[in-house]
């Protein structure tokens, strides 16, 4: 295989304030992938909630996986998700040539994808629909994903009554629209500025957590499933307007409450079940299933903005602000 030349990325050297220990570079080494593994140059990447966490190191797990003290030479390029066209292929990696368009996700190398090119495992890639372009595509590995995985552990028929809370993130805003392509009347939370944002992925209900307390203001309502993707409540609060054989699946929010979800047992009534998000499925056959649904129209991914490589830790920095509505698309071929 012929080695290619230097590429542009954005790396952290250090922990800290992503808009101070990140910065775009043009000379690091495009990487070759091994016998299993296929070089993609990346057209869009995708902003994730992951990646502002990991740059603060804001929980020691994270600096156990990603270095103690400051993150590891194979660790600095972030970026979980992918979508873009295949260019170097190893020789065990059977089913794909190059040119093909894919999509990643490839968290488990530790991302990558805020770069022009990145390595996948053939084992993690998707072909990406005709119909769906590169920046919609962008956006599903994880957020689309990990909504799918939630919605499919909530077991939804039409019908149920869905609560989503953080329902104008990146998940958030696939979960309420996969639930309402699902049948489901969905009930979603959100702060004041996102309320129109979420009501337009056709969420029946909005409640607006700044205005009152949410879970208090939603008393008397028996939810089949909560979707949490900003568990910053104790998970012990939504028994109170769950059905008595309702689930309640924690994506993310406060790492602590999610530790507790997944060790420390039980915060339900009755038969409830309260769980933290868990692949039941496997995550490339869930990344098929919502790009088909992107494909099919049936829902569509809100990406608030589309910007380039080098504003990616600015686009972190919003994130932390929480002035972003939906998911942020990073586009390669966008302008420096
Ligand atoms: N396990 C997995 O596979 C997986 C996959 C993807 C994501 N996650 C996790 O799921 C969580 C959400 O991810 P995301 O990509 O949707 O993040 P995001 O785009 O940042 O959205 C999170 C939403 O939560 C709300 N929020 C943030 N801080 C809050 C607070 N202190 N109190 C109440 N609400 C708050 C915000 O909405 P408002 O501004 O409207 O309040 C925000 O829109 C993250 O923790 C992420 O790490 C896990």
């Amino acid at each position: 295989m012929k080695h290619l030349k230097l590429m542009r990325a954005i790396v952290f050297r250090n922990y800290g304030d992503p808009q101070e220990v990140m910065e775009l570079v043009d000379d690091r080494k495009i990487p070759k992938p091994n016998k299993n593994e296929v070089l993609v140059k990346i057209e869009c990447a995708s902003i994730n909630a992951a990646d502002r966490y990991i740059v603060r190191a804001n929980y020691f797990i994270i600096r156990m996986v990603f270095g103690l003290f400051r993150p590891s030479k194979k660790k600095r390029i972030l970026g979980m998700d992918i979508a873009g066209t295949i260019q170097l292929i190893g020789k065990n990696v059977k089913g794909y040539q190059v040119g093909d368009a894919v999509v990643a996700d490839i968290r488990k190398s530790f991302g990558g994808g805020y770069a022009e090119y990145a390595i996948v495992n053939a084992q993690h890639l998707v072909k990406k629909p005709e119909a769906v372009s590169f920046e919609k595509a962008a956006t599903v590995p994880i957020s689309g994903q990990a909504a799918m995985m939630g919605m499919i552990l909530c077991s939804i028929n039409p019908g149920d009554k869905v609560l989503i809370n953080g329902a104008s993130g990146g998940v958030g805003s696939f979960g309420v629209q996969i639930a309402k392509a699902q049948g489901a009347y969905v009930t979603a939370i959100c702060s004041t500025k996102k309320v129109e944002a979420v009501k337009s992925w056709r969420a029946d209900e909005v409640v607006d957590y700044r205005e009152k307390d949410s879970i208090k203001a939603l008393i008397g309502n028996e939810f089949d499933a909560v979707f949490d993707t900003a568990s910053f409540e104790c998970p012990s609060r939504y028994k109170q307007i769950l059905k008595k054989d309702g689930k309640y699946v924690l994506v993310g929010g406060d790492f602590y409450n999610m530790l507790k979800v997944k060790f420390l047992g039980r915060f339900g009534r009755g038969s409830q079940k309260f769980m933290a998000l868990t692949q039941k499925v496997e995550v490339t056959t869930n990344i098929k299933t919502v790009l088909e649904m992107i494909a099919d129209k049936k829902i569509k991914p809100a990406i608030q903005k589309v910007i380039s490589l080098k504003d990616v830790p600015d686009a972190l920095h919003s994130l932390e602000q929480r002035t972003v509505v939906g998911k942020i698309v990073v586009n390669l071929n966008k302008e420096v």
